[in-house]
């Protein structure tokens, strides 16, 4: 317990899924959490929530794919908390698009501009209230970004790109102690997979997680908070020699 006492983190995408669950996670390691999401209503929510069992979290609401809205962001942060320890890039959306020659041109954009640029815009934003005392950047990969899916060349595309640019930003802020790391989950039971399988009620919901248990050694779809806990890992002084790296928390999937 404590292992982020007097840390603040900033977490992207936190109102659901993964994000979520690493928000409450931090606070219950004693972060500060800032909290941002384009979903206003659940963004408040879950800060809320996490304010009223104890800890500390503030919310933001924040499209991170828009520089102006990024920069607005880190200016306010930076004059209210100076620095940060903590960035958690993790805002994500993914959708199939079939194969490379009918994928939508539009659908390609929007993947690339939430999951690659947001993470590059929040890093280029954020790097600054990070350099006077150094910091942790965690970024939210995905198998996809080593071993492609299926119909997906947007989101392989973008995750291959967030896997490179967490190398990159390691080895740039190496000497000002800053790390930068990168998360590829398997398959975790969240709304993005949700949306992307239908209700568990439904025969296509059904299937796919039948699917996934299936390919899955560990038999079973991960759960949000065994992500939080390798975010935890990662933003924390355990993991103080730990940079340029991707930790896989998929069951197995890709071994
Ligand atoms: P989710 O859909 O539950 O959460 C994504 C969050 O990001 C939502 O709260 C959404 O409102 C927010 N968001 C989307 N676009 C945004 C934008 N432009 N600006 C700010 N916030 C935005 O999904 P999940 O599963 O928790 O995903 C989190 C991350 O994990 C994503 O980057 C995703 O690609 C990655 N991931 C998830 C896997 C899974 O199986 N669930 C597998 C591999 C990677």
């Amino acid at each position: 317990m404590n292992r982020l006492e007097s840390y603040t983190a900033v977490i992207t995408g936190a109102a659901t899924g993964i994000g979520r669950a690493t928000a409450k996670v931090f606070a219950e390691e004693g972060a500060e959490v800032l909290c941002a999401d384009k979903n206003e209503e659940q963004v408040k929510e879950l800060a809320e929530e996490i304010q009223q069992a104890g800890g500390k979290a503030q919310a933001y609401v924040l499209d991170v794919s828009k520089e102006s809205e990024v920069t607005g962001f880190a200016e306010k942060i930076k004059e209210q908390y100076t620095t940060i320890d903590v960035l958690f890039n993790n805002a994500g959306i993914d959708q199939e698009g079939g194969k490379l020659h009918e994928y939508p041109v539009e659908l390609f954009d929007d993947i690339i501009s939430v999951d690659l640029r947001g993470t590059f815009l929040m890093s280029k934003y954020f790097i600054p209230l990070m350099l006077e005392k150094g910091g942790s950047i965690i970024n939210n990969s995905s198998m996809s970004g080593s071993a492609a899916d299926l119909d997906r060349s947007g989101y392989n595309a973008a995750k291959g790109g967030v896997t490179n640019l967490t190398k990159a930003i390691a080895i740039d802020y190496g000497r000002q102690g800053i790390r930068a790391n990168a998360i590829a989950p398997g398959t975790i039971e969240t709304p993005l997979v949700s949306e992307l399988a239908g209700t568990d009620n439904e025969e296509s919901g059904k299937a796919f997680r039948d699917a996934q248990k299936w390919v899955t050694p560990m038999g079973r779809l991960g759960d949000p908070r065994e992500m939080a806990t390798i975010a935890l890992f990662l933003a924390s002084k355990d993991s103080s020699f730990v940079t340029g790296e991707t930790i896989t928390g998929d069951g197995g999937l890709t071994a």
